[in-house]
């Protein structure tokens, strides 16, 4: 969703915030601008991309600015409601993720105070509110100003004449990028990894004053010092690498995220997050990790026997009922920052005796709010559609699950030394790309498709439709397979392709079953199936074959295959797979 960037130093500010609004595009957004300091501020905006703003911008000389991409909320995605918005002078810019929940009622007031609003948003009331309190110090009106907010946010502001920025967080993500003689701040780490990997963390309530040598940080007016840490990601890691889409750059790095996320989780000195007292547990997730967690709970109960409830976050939030207690609430989120999910923490925390978070970005809001942090070792993802993420994900959980000291010794040890082939599993799918994209390249010319499993599957069936619809915008839908019947068959016939996860595990001979009855009524099956599979290829109109694994790893070579199969179809309908309309990467709002 909305991404800021602000920089403060000795170097012309604006195409260096170019470059870094380029980075956030992987947010999710529709349109942005910036705002150039110095004696006045110069602003810039459009709706449409970066590059149209890179193409259209004049040169706007100046050492401090501030830039944002924007993912509609209030009012519509148009160059008037684009950020940075200022006061009435034009002398005080801001930027701002989050939303206002009191902007209405402020801005009433403002207006009859005299101040003159041209935007639709909510964020035009912080550069009014600003201006109100401005006596000649900027942080302090910046403080003040906060002081009448009610609701979420990171913001950056920028004042004529001042070669400082003041920032500040309440609910939303802003993270300081340290360096020699020039600060940066953003949202998040890829816009700064170009100029360094060393950042601070804000929490909330921190308001930050940033110039090209110092940075101070209060929180309710006192000076508090915040650490700087080092970010172990790369520039290269937000680099296509020759890949023509981040998406499938993503997909082939998934050998090495699952080889890395093995190692972090066995280096790990903490004590198992799967203790043996634990009587139940909850696991809270949206989207891709929702389906991650559908396929731990099925892990868990066959394994440890522990009953799990797994729940979709938003769900979660507005059930009016008090939460079950229970033992152990594991919340799965790549980002660590979807608003959903860490509202869901807040209530977790009433309940849960302890609560881990699984997740891929350091230092990220989840983390805070839990007790235990499991990380993924994926590396930064760009593309909207969470693709190592996702398997990075499975395999946190696998290990968590097999550090269960519960666990029966020889099963684990068997599980242990599987798990560690998974990374040549994946790389067997990927070696099998060109089966993939024949298939994808049929199932593109169609307009809807149903994915099928059961078991462990069927959250697979989930992730692949989701897959297909986010990136192809062909319809598609994930179904247990011993549902067709109760319903989903209405739809079978030659028009709409089913695509059938189908492992050698306890749900094969019933997959056939299925398949079959699709096939009577002449939809065409496009049928995953173990390597050692010998009767599918007489069944199904095409056969995609995956390596031979234990059932519960089948979800991490049938997961490959899904994204692969969604990719191509979503290229040859030259969809823009990176960026999929209306979706952001990191969703902010609840
Ligand atoms: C789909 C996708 C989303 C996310 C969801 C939750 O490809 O990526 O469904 O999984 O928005 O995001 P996180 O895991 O960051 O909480």
């Amino acid at each position: 969703m909305c991404g800021i960037i602000g920089y403060v130093g000795n170097r012309q500010a604006q195409p260096l915030l170019l470059d870094s609004l380029s980075k956030l595009e992987y947010r999710g957004y529709d349109s942005c601008g910036l705002a150039v300091g110095g004696n006045s501020i110069k602003v810039f905006k459009n709706a449409g991309r970066v590059e149209e703003l890179r193409a259209a911008s004049p040169l706007l000389q100046g050492t401090v600015a501030i830039g944002h991409t924007r993912w509609a909320t209030h009012g519509s995605p148009s160059s008037i409601n684009a950020h940075p918005h200022v006061d009435c002078n034009g002398r005080i810019a801001v930027v701002h993720n989050g939303v206002i929940t009191n902007y209405q009622t402020l801005r009433q007031r403002l207006i009859i105070e005299g101040h003159n609003f041209v935007s639709e948003t909510d964020t035009e009331v912080i550069p009014h509110l600003i201006e109100k309190h401005y006596k000649g110090n900027i942080e302090k009106a910046v403080e003040a100003a906060l002081g009448e907010i009610e609701g979420s946010y990171a913001i950056a502001v920028l004042a004529a004449k001042d070669a400082k920025l003041v920032v500040a967080r309440k609910g939303c993500p802003l993270i300081i990028g340290v360096s020699d003689r020039e600060n940066f701040v953003a949202s998040d780490v890829p816009a700064l990894l170009e100029y360094t990997n060393s950042v601070i963390y804000l929490e909330n309530g921190d308001i930050g004053v940033i110039t090209a040598d110092s940075i101070k940080i209060t929180r309710d007016g006192i000076e508090v010092d915040r650490k700087e840490e080092k970010i172990f990601w790369s520039i290269e890691d937000v680099q296509k690498g020759g890949y023509e889409h981040f998406m499938l750059k993503e997909i082939h790095e998934q050998p090495r995220a699952i080889r890395d996320t093995i190692e972090e989780c066995l280096s790990s000195n903490s004590s198992p997050v799967l203790g043996r007292n634990i009587e139940n547990l909850s696991m809270v997730a949206c989207g891709t990790s929702y389906h991650a967690a559908l396929i731990g709970k099925y892990v868990i109960e066959e394994l440890l026997a522990i009953p799990v409830a797994v729940e979709i976050a938003s769900e979660f939030n507005h059930r009016r009922r008090q939460p079950i207690p229970t033992s152990t609430a594991i919340v799965l989120t790549q980002s660590g920052e979807t608003a959903d999910v860490l509202v869901a923490m807040k209530r977790l925390l009433e309940v849960a005796r302890t609560i881990v978070v699984i997740t891929n970005v350091p230092g990220s809001t989840a983390t805070r709010i839990a007790k235990q942090t499991v990380y993924i070792k994926a590396g930064p993802e760009v593309s909207v559609a969470a693709t190592k993420t996702f398997t990075a994900q499975l395999i946190a959980l696998y290990q968590l699950i097999l550090s269960c000291p519960s666990l029966n010794r020889r099963i684990c040890k068997r599980l242990v030394a599987e798990l560690r082939t998974m990374p040549s599993a994946v790389q067997q799918v990927l070696n099998n790309e060109s089966e993939i994209m024949d298939c994808a390249r049929i199932l593109s010319q169609y307009d809807n498709a149903f994915f099928i499993g059961r078991g462990i599957s069927f959250p697979i069936a989930l992730e692949g439709a989701l897959k297909l619809k986010e990136i192809s915008y062909i319809h598609a839908e994930g179904c247990a397979a011993g549902e067709l019947k109760h319903g989903p068959l209405a739809l079978a016939h030659k028009d709409v392709p089913i695509i059938a996860i189908t492992p050698q595990d306890s749900t094969y001979e019933a997959m056939v079953t299925n398949i079959k009855e699709v096939k009577a009524r002449d939809a065409p099956v496009i049928a995953l199936v173990d390597e050692t599979d010998g009767i599918m290829e007489q069944l199904a109109d095409f056969v995609i074959r995956v390596p031979h694994v234990t059932s519960i790893f089948s979800a991490v070579v049938n997961a490959v295959a899904v994204q692969l199969l969604a990719y191509y179809a979503a290229k040859y309908r030259g969809c823009p797979i990176d960026f999929p309309r209306n979706l952001a990467k990191s969703v902010t709002v609840e």
